[in-house]
């Protein structure tokens, strides 16, 4: 497939190798279509790798993944415009985290609020899927790095769409369709997105490491 990966850090270039390694074309799109982070990642990779505009990468794609600082996503998709994204299916998996002046994260916006409905209102014929923005980055590429099951939540307004991604996710990942839990609409995202706090505070407080998930274990 060919593959738009919007964003430069490090859940971009974890997620645009192992799409490259799989076989996929993928580019890299950035601010800039010469960024330096994303040519160091195309470099090794060879001729299925290449970086572009973030416009120019999502233009040449036909699934884009959206992975920019969270508080700047929709900047990065203006750039994009309507057009390159119209019916495509977007997997949002940024965060609006934002940093206080303590040195503490917090989120930009939440509660009535989430990225993932305002990326699926700005870009309306988008097919905009929240998924993976629970985990990091490592444990997305390789859910089998957390022994035993564990959760993915996946959300957004188009059903034909979840079910696509979570084909995807389970044949680029190894993601388990049963452990990946359909929320429903993309106002679901609120929720997953108000996960981070949990997660930032058992990530530097609690494990010390971020190779940790959630599991949801129902009762009768
Ligand atoms: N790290 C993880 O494991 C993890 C896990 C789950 C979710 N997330 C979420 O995934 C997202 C990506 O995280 P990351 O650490 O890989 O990268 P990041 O450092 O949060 O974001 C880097 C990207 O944001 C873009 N960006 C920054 N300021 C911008 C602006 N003013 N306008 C447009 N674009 C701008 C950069 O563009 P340029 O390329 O032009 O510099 C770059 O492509 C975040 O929202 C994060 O919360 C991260």
């Amino acid at each position: 497939m060919k593959i738009a990966i919007l964003g430069t850090g490090m859940v971009g270039d974890a997620l645009g190798t192992r799409l490259v390694q799989l076989g996929h074309e993928v580019t890299m799109g950035s601010r800039t279509a010469a960024n330096e982070k994303a040519v160091r990642w195309a470099k090794p990779l060879g001729q299925t790798a290449r970086t572009a505009t973030f416009r120019d990468a999502a233009a040449f794609a036909e699934i884009v993944i959206s992975c920019t600082s969270g508080t700047h996503s929709m900047e990065a998709l203006q750039m994009v415009g309507a057009e390159p994204l119209r019916g495509k299916i977007l997997i949002d998996v940024s965060n609006p985290l934002q940093q206080e002046k303590d040195g503490g994260m917090i989120l930009a916006f939440c509660n009535t609020d989430s990225l993932g409905e305002q990326i699926q209102k700005a870009f309306p014929w988008t097919r905009v899927i929240k998924a993976l923005n629970t985990v990091n980055c490592e444990i997305m590429i390789e859910p089998s790095r957390v022994p035993g099951d564990h959760n993915l939540f996946i959300c957004g307004n188009d059903a034909a769409a979840k079910k696509e991604v979570i084909k995807y996710l389970a044949q680029w990942f190894g993601w388990k369709p049963d452990n990946i839990i359909d929320l429903g609409d993309i106002t679901a995202a609120r929720g997953t997105e108000m996960m981070m706090p949990l997660w930032m505070r058992l990530f530097q407080g609690v494990i010390g490491h971020p190779h940790f998930n959630y599991h949801i274990v129902r009762g009768n």
